[in-house]
C-alpha cells in the first residue's frame, strides 16, 4: 500500500513536471467508459510493477513529438478517440521538441502504471534510455511513425512506408519539372535526430540522383550532395553529412531562413524555373513563402507529406505542388489494434521488419499515396478524411 501511495505521488509530482515542461496543457486523459477496463487492467499489471493500482492506473502511454504541428494533433485526437471507444484508459503527452522532456513524460507513464507505451520519439538514440526503463517495468513498447534506434528495448514498430515516401516525392519532380537540363534543384530535408529523415532523403536520393547524373536537374544549395552526385546508393554517414547541410530541424523558422539564405547566395543561373524538395508540409509552405516572393524565381515545383489542411490549401491555390497522403487515422488504430492484442496477451499481426541497429523489429507497415489539386478530392474528401467545408476553391 506504502508502495502505491508512493507510485501515486511520484506521479502526481512527475505530471506537474510535464505540465511545466509542455507549457501548462499536454496532459489529455481519455476519458470514455473506462471504469471497468481500469479494474480489468490492475488485475492484469503485475508486469508493470508496482506502480499500477486499481482505479488510478493508465493501461496505454502514448508520447508525442510536439503540439505545434497539425500531423500530430492528428495522431492523438485518433488515439484518444479509438482506445477511448475500446474502453481502455489512455494518456498522450507531448515533448514539445524535448528529449528531456520525452524522457519525464515516459517516467511520467511507467509511473501511472501503464502496461504498452506507444512514442514517436523527438531523438531516435536519446529515446533508448527512456524505453529501456519501460522495458524494465515490463511495458510493451511500441515505436511509432519513428523508429528508436540503438536498443534491444522495441518490442514493434507501426510506420507508414517512409523510403516510399521519398520516393514519391522525387518522382513528382521528374514527372513535372520544366522542360530542358539544367534545372536548379534545391533540396531540403528533416531533422538529422528523425531516422525518418534519412529514409525520406534515402527514397527522394535514390530517384532523383540519375536525373541529378545526366544533367536535368543541378543541386543548387548542398556542396556535399554534389560532392556525391554520381553515387545511386549513399552510406548512412553521407547522408549524414548532407542532411547535417540542408536539414531543417522540421522546424518553420530554420527553413525559412535558410531558404532565405540560400537565395542570397545563388546567382541568377540557380533561379528562373526550379525544383525543390521540401521534406514535409510545414516546411514546404515556409520555403514555397520564400521562394514565391524572389521576383528572379518564375516558376517552382514543390513537395511535401502530411496532407496538412493548410498545405492541401496550397496545394489548391497552387503555391505548393504535392503532398504526400499519410493516412493517420490507419496508423493509429493499427497501432490501437496492437496494443489490444498485446493486453489481450496475444502476438499482434506485424508483416515486416525494420532492423534498428541493435535488432530485426517486427513492423506494421502502411503505404502512402501521392495528392495533387487533381487528387484532392478523391483521396481526401470523398474517403471523408476531411470535409470539403475546410477548404476554399475546391472544385
Ligand atoms: C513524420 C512526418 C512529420 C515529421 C515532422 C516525421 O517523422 O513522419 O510525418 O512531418 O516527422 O514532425
Amino acid at each position: 500500500m506504502k508502495k502505491k501511495l508512493l507510485s501515486v505521488l511520484l506521479a502526481v509530482s512527475m505530471m506537474a513536471t510535464a505540465l511545466v515542461g509542455c507549457g501548462g496543457g499536454s496532459t489529455e486523459e481519455t476519458s470514455g467508459d473506462t471504469t471497468e477496463a481500469t479494474g480489468d487492467a490492475a488485475e492484469d499489471t503485475d508486469a508493470a510493477g508496482d506502480s499500477a493500482s486499481s482505479g488510478d492506473g493508465v493501461q496505454v502511454g502514448i508520447v508525442l513529438p510536439t503540439k505545434d504541428e497539425p500531423r500530430w494533433l492528428q495522431d492523438q485526437a485518433q488515439f484518444e478517440k479509438l482506445l477511448g471507444d475500446a474502453g481502455f484508459t489512455s494518456q498522450v503527452l507531448f515533448s514539445q521538441g524535448s528529449s528531456a522532456t520525452e524522457k519525464t513524460n515516459v517516467e511520467t507513464l511507467i509511473s501511472q502504471g501503464i502496461e504498452v507505451l506507444i512514442i514517436c520519439a523527438q531523438d531516435a538514440s536519446a529515446a533508448a534510455a527512456s524505453v529501456e526503463a519501460a522495458k524494465a517495468e515490463g511495458i510493451t513498447v511500441i515505436s511509432y511513425d519513428r523508429l528508436i534506434t540503438g536498443t534491444d528495448a522495441v518490442d514493434y514498430y507501426v510506420t507508414f512506408d517512409s523510403v516510399a515516401v521519398g520516393q514519391a516525392q522525387g518522382q513528382y519532380i521528374i514527372d513535372n519539372a520544366p522542360e530542358g537540363t539544367g534545372i536548379p534543384l534545391y533540396l531540403y530535408a528533416g531533422a538529422a535526430t528523425d531516422n525518418n529523415a534519412f529514409l525520406f532523403f534515402e527514397g527522394a536520393w535514390k530517384t532523383l540522383q540519375p536525373k541529378i547524373a545526366d544533367g536535368t536537374f543541378v543541386i543548387a544549395n548542398s556542396s556535399e550532395a554534389v560532392a556525391v552526385q554520381d553515387k545511386n546508393e549513399l552510406t548512412r554517414d553521407e547522408m549524414a553529412t548532407i542532411i547535417g547541410q540542408i536539414t531543417t530541424d522540421w522546424d518553420f523558422n530554420v527553413a525559412k531562413s535558410k531558404a532565405e539564405a540560400h537565395l542570397t547566395a545563388v546567382g541568377a543561373e540557380s533561379k528562373g524555373d526550379i525544383v525543390i524538395l521540401a521534406p514535409n508540409d510545414g516546411t514546404a509552405r515556409s520555403i514555397a513563402d520564400v521562394f514565391s516572393t524572389d521576383t528572379d524565381v518564375t516558376s517552382y515545383v514543390i513537395t511535401g507529406q502530411d496532407s496538412e489542411i493548410a498545405s492541401v490549401q496550397y496545394i489548391i491555390d497552387g503555391k505548393q505542388s504535392m503532398t504526400v497522403f499519410k493516412n493517420t487515422n490507419t496508423l493509429a488504430s493499427d497501432t490501437v489494434t496492437m496494443a489490444q492484442k498485446i493486453l489481450a496477451g496475444e502476438t499482434p499481426e506485424t508483416d515486416t521488419t525494420y532492423n534498428n541497429g541493435n535488432i530485426d523489429i517486427p513492423s506494421k507497415q502502411t503505404n502512402v499515396d501521392v495528392v495533387t489539386k487533381d487528387t484532392v478530392k478523391s483521396l481526401l474528401i470523398d474517403s471523408g478524411y476531411y470535409d470539403a467545408s475546410e477548404f476554399t476553391g475546391l472544385e
